[in-house]
């Protein structure tokens, strides 16, 4: 054992009564643990060791088609009480849980190893950093969590002899009979079940082999049961990407924002500017935990160590920091391989004339399906990442300016508008919808809400969160962020994207800089603040005039027939739903039914 934490020491041997796996390693986060984990996949055939000269340390696993995504409908939040759970999650009894529970874990690491693997998510020390352990039969889990968190002994130290932590309990869920072969991708995808138990602060992971579904730092302890936490505790812990924004003169802003699965926060937090002078380096690309600092400022830190990125669409001139933070020392899911052992998707470039797709299948450029999955992750280090700001370790955060909302809307939605305050600010988080993405299973494309972009992320009563972040902005000397609500997927009739987006993107952060520097005017619209017409610089980019002022018009009839889907959303909350947000819809339906008046 190594550890004299009682509490673990006796979790791991029930656990391990229960799941009766062959052995126990406790995992130490070294490169010799990382070698003999690819070495045990490479032998069973899970993966391939990619060419040493061209991707140095780094290997390349596919799963199988079953289990390539978060399964939204098998994550159960199990409250003491449903209403506890709201209506946006999957509840389920909790001691009727922990029976089925214990009844899928009895012996369901037969023939295989459970590996204790102790994390911090953040840095380890930090007073806004939580401890986990997360005990898992996939020796591909513990590769990506020596990336995504801070593994090993220092976090034991940490945790000393009466220290607590959040026990993560995964398995694949499928034990081996007596010198039977583990399968390649080992999963059981008709048994899934992601379980949290936020009253206790506990996760029970059965079936898949999966990013979001069983590494659990990531989705759910960073934000499911952190959610609950930072609910019980006074702080907040949110989908959202924190970048370092420099300008000219060298000042300097931090700006958080919370973008749906695959909706780009990755690429935002660490675009290449297209405008002279400015800077964007990255602290986070998908979490973010916000503390009150003694100003009343909120302070955010990135709870992970690395990038759990989509692949297909990330090339040198999309996102050319995070091809250069996967150059070596990474993971790569269900991509395609090239003849010369490297790997390829999507738009990283010139099609290869042949590759091995994600299913193993041959595949050239007239092939008819895609060569990686569209979902195909990159792990990879954030201290390979050439733009990391220098603060993204800094135990005490930084200070956030301003808060992006951001969701896939082919209408409506205009490039930036900016909340009147912290509450219209909220309600603006509360009405996004996005088109369905690959990053869960589901109906792609459909228009779904995701406030906040924790619609599969919020350990609670999705309502009751509402009522936290507007509670936030009441706490006495609290200095909260400007909130803005920008689009960059906005569609024209020929059902193009208007925006060129990706780098392009800075001339609105330059614009959102300047607002919180009270160095830019605003127009004050009946949905918000927007932009004046010199206030994003639209210059030098290939745009008609007309899709530009499609992108900055306030579509007036389309926000009033939005506001009846808003209103029925909100119906669906009953008497959780904070009463600001009715006075909120209020309001913006009088602001314009007055400005439909005035035009008329
Ligand atoms: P998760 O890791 O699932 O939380 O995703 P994410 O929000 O970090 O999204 P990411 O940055 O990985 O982008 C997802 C997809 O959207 C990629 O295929 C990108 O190429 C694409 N994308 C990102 N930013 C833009 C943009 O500004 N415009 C357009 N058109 N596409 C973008
Ligand atoms: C997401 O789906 O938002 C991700 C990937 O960041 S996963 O870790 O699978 O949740
Ligand atoms: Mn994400």
């Amino acid at each position: 054992m190594a550890t004299n934490n009682k509490k673990l020491q006796a979790w791991v041997d029930e656990k391990a009564a229960l799941c009766q796996p062959d052995n126990i390693v406790w995992c130490d986060g070294s490169d010799k643990e990382w070698d003999d984990m690819w070495d045990i996949m490479v032998k069973g055939g899970t993966a391939r060791k990619l060419n040493e000269e061209k991707r140095p340390n780094s290997y390349h696993v596919n799963s199988i088609p079953a289990d390539v995504a978060r399964v939204e409908d098998r994550t159960y939040i199990c409250s003491a009480e449903e209403k506890d759970a709201g209506p946006t999650n999957n509840w389920f009894e909790p001691s009727e849980m922990r029976v089925k529970m214990d009844g899928m874990f009895k012996g369901c690491m037969k023939g295989r190893t459970m590996y204790v693997i102790p994390f911090s998510m953040g840095p380890i020390g930090s007073d806004i950093a939580q401890i986990g352990v997360e005990l898992s039969d996939s020796p591909y889990v513990v590769t990506n969590m020596h990336i995504m968190a801070r593994v090993g002994n220092a976090v034991l130290d940490v945790l000393g002899e009466d220290g607590d932590f959040v026990p993560c309990l995964h398995s694949v869920g499928v034990p081996l009979a007596d010198g039977e072969k583990s399968e390649p991708w080992p999963c059981n995808p008709d048994n899934r079940y992601i379980v949290h138990y936020p009253e206790t602060r506990e996760i029970w992971s059965f079936g898949s082999g999966y990013g979001g579904n069983a590494l659990l730092g990531k989705k759910c302890f960073a934000l499911r049961i952190a959610s609950t936490m930072g609910r019980d505790e006074g702080w907040m812990a949110e989908h959202m990407l924190i970048l370092k924004l420099t300008n000219p003169e060298g000042d300097v802003k931090f700006v958080a924002g919370a973008f749906p699965s695959a909706c780009g926060k990755t690429n935002l937090a660490m675009l290449t500017p297209t405008i002279p002078g400015w800077k964007v380096e990255t602290i986070g690309d998908d979490i973010a935990w916000m503390k009150f600092g003694e100003d009343g400022q909120l302070y955010a830190i990135n709870p992970e160590a690395g990038f759990f990125g989509v692949a297909p669409g990330t090339g040198m001139d999309t996102n050319a920091n995070a091809m250069l933070s996967m150059e070596s020392n990474a993971i790569f899911t269900n991509v395609a391989e090239t003849d010369d052992g490297d790997v390829w998707w999507e738009e990283m470039g010139e099609a290869p004339a042949h590759l091995i797709d994600w299913k193993g299948n041959d595949w050239t450029p007239e092939s008819d399906t895609p060569s990686s999955h569209p979902n195909a992750r990159f792990t990879a280090r954030a201290s390979q990442c050439p733009v990391m700001a220098s603060e993204w370790e800094d135990p005490k955060g930084v200070p956030i300016s301003a808060i992006l909302f951001g969701g896939r809307r082919a209408s409506v939605v205009p490039l930036a508008t900016e909340a009147l305050d912290w509450n219209h600010g909220t309600f603006l988080g509360t009405i996004i919808a996005s088109e369905m993405t690959a990053a869960a299973f589901g109906a792609i494309g459909q228009l779904r809400r995701d406030p906040m972009a924790m619609l599969p992320f919020c350990g609670y009563n999705m309502a009751d969160y509402w009522g936290h972040w507007l509670k936030m902005g009441q706490t006495k000397g609290a200095k909260m962020p400007n909130v803005y609500y920008v689009n960059w997927f906005r569609k024209n009739e020929a059902g193009k994207f208007m925006w060129p987006g990706f780098g392009e993107n800075s001339r609105v952060l330059k614009w959102v800089f300047e607002r919180c520097a009270g160095t830019a005017d605003a127009i004050e619209t009946a949905i918000g603040n927007m932009p004046t017409l010199d206030g994003i610089d639209f210059s030098g980019l290939d745009m008609s005039d007309e899709d530009i002022a499609n992108l900055m018009r306030v579509d007036t009839e389309g926000w009033l027939s939005e506001l009846d889907g808003i209103e029925e959303y909100y119906a669906t909350f009953g008497d959780h739903l904070p009463a600001e947000l009715t006075k909120q819809v209020q309001d913006l339906r009088k602001r314009l039914e007055s400005s439909q008046k005035a035009v008329a």
